[in-house]
């Protein structure tokens, strides 16, 4: 199988600046995972949140990251999860638990971490993911996004699964303007049976798309650069806490440049993307609210992006919105079927 992850062991931990990423994720070519990046901290309940803050979560199930079935005390989710009792959740961008006490948790951590002028103008400051099983379980289906990620295990392990590409039989199905699910290439046949797509949306937890991607075990201290557009799956069978820190715009369009125009950064095609991706905002996006010009520019870029150009015309076509809307509804019920077990 063709190489799909890098492995960097560091002797200590060095400052991560963009010159260190670069080097050592070999051009942001491959997921990297970064053993010993930062010393291991000391993790405890008021490491993160007080006790009495709220937090909406998943609580007795393992559900996708910005999911929850209720809102609990911090304080009794740290107590359930350390005594290994499932429970999923995450805060910060992107999050129902958004606000002045989580992004303070999450710019304090990243001040630990980051050097001040990484990922300094806090574009996408970033999210905190927590949980805990005590079966291996997939708690993010397969996906890849545009982000320039930085994943830091802080606490347990976690089993981070990766690919470049796609096996034959499935293609990328855009859930966002900037992220994708897989779905089975055959699925628009079937758009008139909701029951059928369920099985469908189960398609990014498939059994070969596992088999097909590269297991790396996230454990305390270790650092993943996770490029754009590298798929990935998650599972976790313990107590498990990350950091995931994303870059600014122009870090994304950095490690694009390095990652799929060999570092030719006045690559014309590259240029163009630059120059659109200037009117993407995570912020505007995850509140649904983009004015017209910048939801166009949106869609310009992916046309531009060569590994984009197909996915556009299948999204112009009226099947692939059909699949897409039943896919929305069929996660729902999966979602719902799963929190009923
Ligand atoms: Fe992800």
């Amino acid at each position: 199988m063709q190489d799909q992850v890098r492995i960097i062991t560091l002797e200590r931990p060095e400052t991560i600046t963009r010159d260190n990423l670069r080097k050592w994720s070999n051009n942001f070519s491959l997921p990297t995972v970064v053993r010993n990046a930062f010393d291991i901290p000391s993790c405890t309940c008021e490491s993160f949140l007080r006790p009495n803050d709220v937090v909406f979560a998943s609580k007795g199930n393992i559900a996708h990251f910005q999911a929850g079935n209720g809102k609990y005390p911090w304080g009794q989710l740290w107590d359930d999860m350390n005594n290994g009792y499932k429970v999923y959740g995450s805060f910060g961008v992107g999050t129902e638990n958004f606000g002045h006490t989580f992004s303070r948790t999450i710019l304090d951590w990243k001040s630990k971490l980051l050097p001040a002028d990484m990922f300094a103008k806090n574009e996408y400051s970033g999210h905190l993911i927590f949980g805990a099983c005590d079966e291996l379980q997939t708690s993010s289906p397969w996906h890849n996004a545009v982000d320039a990620n930085l994943l830091f295990q802080l606490h347990g392990e976690k089993h981070w699964y990766t690919m470049e590409q796609l096996p034959e039989g499935f293609q990328p199905l855009p859930v966002t303007t900037h992220a994708n699910t897989v779905i089975n290439e055959k699925a628009e046949e079937n758009v008139a049976c909701l029951d059928k797509n369920i099985e469908y949306y189960k398609t990014a937890h498939d059994t070969k798309l596992f088999e097909s991607g590269t297991k790396i075990v996230l454990r305390p201290g270790d650092m993943l650069i996770n490029p754009p557009f590298s798929w990935h799956a998650i599972k976790i069978d313990q107590f498990s806490i990350s950091l995931s820190l994303r870059g600014d715009r122009e870090d994304v369009c950095y490690w694009i440049g390095q990652k799929y125009f060999n570092g030719q950064l006045n690559n014309p095609l590259f240029l163009t993307f630059s120059y659109l991706f200037n009117a993407y905002s995570y912020v505007d996006i995850m509140k649904g609210d983009l004015p017209w010009y910048k939801t166009l520019s949106i869609s310009i870029y992916k046309t531009l992006f060569p590994n984009y150009i197909i996915d556009f015309y299948n999204r112009e076509t009226q099947r692939l919105k059909k699949v897409q809307k039943h896919i929305c509804e069929c996660k729902f019920l999966y979602e719902l079927k799963c929190s009923e077990k």
